[in-house]
């Protein structure tokens, strides 16, 4: 990867750690907003005071959901200053990566068991200058990252089946976080390397998750649904996550 590239994709999604250990990262789906109004939509997130915006990729193959294509993401970046990242839910992740660089993503997350070269994938994606990430479904191992860890700034443990916001939390991938955080530390990249979980996170379910090791926490439905307001969740849930993760 380009020297100027990777410079800018890592700092697009900066893993800045604290003074005590990884940043805590509020992070949307933005499934569950109006599509109609998709760059007012990300401007009021991105006024709600979220670390970097997710955007659901779905091919209708590897999911049973079809969702946006480079074209919507790239129409979306004039709204806001926030990095993207896109969660490739697709079955051909090497023949879509450049078109989502090129669409404004700084991150492509791609999914282990779309992977036949998972490895080769992932040093793709960092010679497109985006920074690569490996997504993991409820029933794969941890240990199919072990050998990665390398080549990614970002592992997602999947806390749901992927396909559909709104699902309920899977409680029982809580020991299978704290694998990941532990083959993270163990392997030393601590700093280079977040973790991030996505499916059913609310203020319910988020303080096991961060307090497993997660400290990237993608939302969907538990933002709009918080009567108070998207400002006030992305507050509550930072606040419950800190708290949990920090222990
Ligand atoms: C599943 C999706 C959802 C979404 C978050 O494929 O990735 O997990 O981002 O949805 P909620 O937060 O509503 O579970």
């Amino acid at each position: 990867m380009p020297a100027d590239t990777a410079d800018t994709a890592d700092a697009a999604h900066s893993t800045t750690p604290t003074a005590s250990g990884p940043r805590v990262q509020i992070v949307p789906s933005v499934l569950p907003v109006d599509f109609a109004r998709l760059g007012e939509e990300v401007a009021a997130l991105e006024a709600a005071g979220v670390d970097s915006i997710q955007w659901d990729v779905m091919d209708g193959q590897f999911v049973p959901n079809l969702t946006f294509g480079p074209a919507v993401i790239a129409a979306a970046r004039r709204h806001t200053s926030l990095p993207f990242e896109a969660h490739l839910m697709v079955y051909t992740p090497d023949v879509m990566a450049a078109e989502y660089v090129e669409a404004g993503c700084s991150r492509l997350i791609v999914h282990a068991e779309a992977c036949t070269h998972l490895h080769r994938t992932l040093a793709n994606i960092r010679s497109l200058g985006a920074t690569a990430a490996v997504a993991l479904n409820p029933a794969t191992p941890a240990s199919a990252v072990a050998h990665v860890l390398d080549l990614v700034d970002l592992v997602l443990v999947m806390t749901v089946n992927p396909g559909f916001g709104g699902q309920a939390y899977i409680p029982t991938m809580e020991p299978k976080i704290r694998e990941v955080r532990d083959l993270i530390e163990r392997a030393g990249l601590a700093e280079q390397v977040d973790l991030e979980v996505d499916g059913g996170i609310g203020p319910a379910t988020i303080a096991g998750a961060a307090a497993a090791g997660a400290n990237v926490l993608i939302a969907g439905s538990a933002l709009f649904r918080d009567p108070l307001g998207v400002p006030h969740a992305v507050a509550e849930l930072r606040e419950l996550a800190t708290a949990a993760f920090r222990r």
